[in-house]
């Protein structure tokens, strides 16, 4: 039987080469496949999107990653860490102005003063907004103690991309050494789920190397591992990595896009009741991108809090929006462009992962 967009999306179980032949559909194929995303997330998922306030704690990184502006080697930004007042200054505003959740990120760190720092800011911020804030971490592989220590202190979900899925692959973009192995990651991604966590995880896509296959395979890898939540976008050249050599075998801007947002209806069409981001890189090469993932079945969306002076120096890639944005700004252009699309905003709501709900059987509620 010639496989049809219509006759894949009819089978309850979608296998890899399904997967393959959504990612390559033309352009009308796409629309249908897009139209399918946005149908379950509004019959599975609901019509909220979530805000999660993002703060770039620290560009101080001591991993080489090839293809990440703020790896260790690169001399070119400043190096900054924020003030406590200034981590809870902006938690604040993100209270305030009823987002209820936040992300802490920033370049990996392992030092013991750098989880008390973490820790002591988790329980300040946990007593300064009463409880009501729900804190995401994003800040690389730990030891199983330290993601103990912050998940004790208040933090309850933690975001961790697997990069990409495929050993070999994985290999070809990070030093050969032993601060980058794939099975580091597996056993981190691993080790987050035993504490307790909400585990996010994601890829690059477009990135050179790699295939529609890997793609695919990255999809199966989010459903093998039972993942809660999903942050993946395009992969965007910067010129002070050493991936910058292989610029001319990347897909373009817009085939990267195109590429994403299938990967966000396909995700979707696979576990409904997880949460997916629509990330900064997408709007980064498409200024309606992040919309566009939105409409296809992504829920959660991340504005940029942190404070404007060191944003010049957090440039994971090139061309980054909304450097110079305050935060006021971003959120009322985010909020026209969601309501808009017919969506709402789950002010005032954790926004958890059902899909987390679902399977620890627990009701994680506001109190
Ligand atoms: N393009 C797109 N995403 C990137 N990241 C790092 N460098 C790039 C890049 N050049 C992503 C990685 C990392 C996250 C914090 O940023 O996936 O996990
Ligand atoms: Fe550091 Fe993360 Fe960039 Fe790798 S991707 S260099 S760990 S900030």
């Amino acid at each position: 039987m010639n496989q049809t967009v219509e006759n894949i999306l009819q089978n309850k179980y979608i296998n890899k080469d399904d997967i393959q032949f959504l990612l390559s559909l033309d352009k009308e194929g796409s629309e249908r496949l897009f139209r399918r995303g946005h149908e379950i997330k509004t019959t599975l998922a609901g019509r909220k999107v979530f805000f999660r306030g993002l703060i770039e704690y620290s560009n101080i990184c001591t991993k080489n990653c090839f293809y990440c502006g703020i790896r260790m080697d690169n001399n070119r930004y400043k190096r900054y860490t924020m003030s406590d007042e200034e981590v809870l200054e902006t938690a604040k505003y993100a209270h305030d102005n009823n987002f209820a959740s936040i992300v802490i990120q920033s370049g990996e760190q392992s030092s013991k003063a750098f989880s008390k720092s973490i820790e002591n800011l988790l329980r300040e911020i946990h007593t300064k907004t009463k409880g009501e804030l729900h804190i995401t971490l994003s800040l690389g592989e730990q030891t199983e103690e330290t993601y103990k220590q912050w998940y004790n202190a208040g933090a309850h979900r933690y975001l961790l991309r697997i990069e990409v899925s495929n050993p070999a692959l994985y290999a070809k973009l990070h030093p050969g050494d032993k601060r980058h192995t794939y099975n580091a990651r597996l056993e981190a991604l691993s080790l987050l789920r035993k504490t307790g966590y909400q585990v996010g995880t994601g890829v690059m896509i477009g990135l050179p190397f790699q295939t529609v296959s890997d793609l695919a395979d990255d999809l199966c890898f989010f459903r093998d591992f039972d993942i809660d939540m999903v942050g993946m976008g395009p992969y965007i050249e910067h010129e002070d990595t050493p991936f910058w050599a292989y610029r001319d075998l990347i897909p373009s801007a817009a085939d990267r896009v195109d590429l994403s947002i299938k990967m966000v209806a396909i995700l979707r069409i696979i576990m409904p009741d997880i949460n997916i981001a629509a990330t900064t890189a997408m709007q980064t090469l498409d200024p309606r991108g992040r919309e566009l993932a939105i409409y296809a079945g992504a829920n959660v969306i991340m504005p940029n809090l942190t404070p404007v002076k060191y944003r010049d120096n957090y440039l994971l890639y090139e061309n980054k929006p909304n450097v110079k944005d305050q935060p006021d700004e971003t959120r009322k252009a985010l909020e026209k462009h969601i309501l808009a699309e017919g969506d709402e905003i789950g002010y005032g709501e954790w926004g958890d992962s059902r899909h987390f709900k679902n399977r620890n059987g627990k009701i994680i509620r506001k109190s």
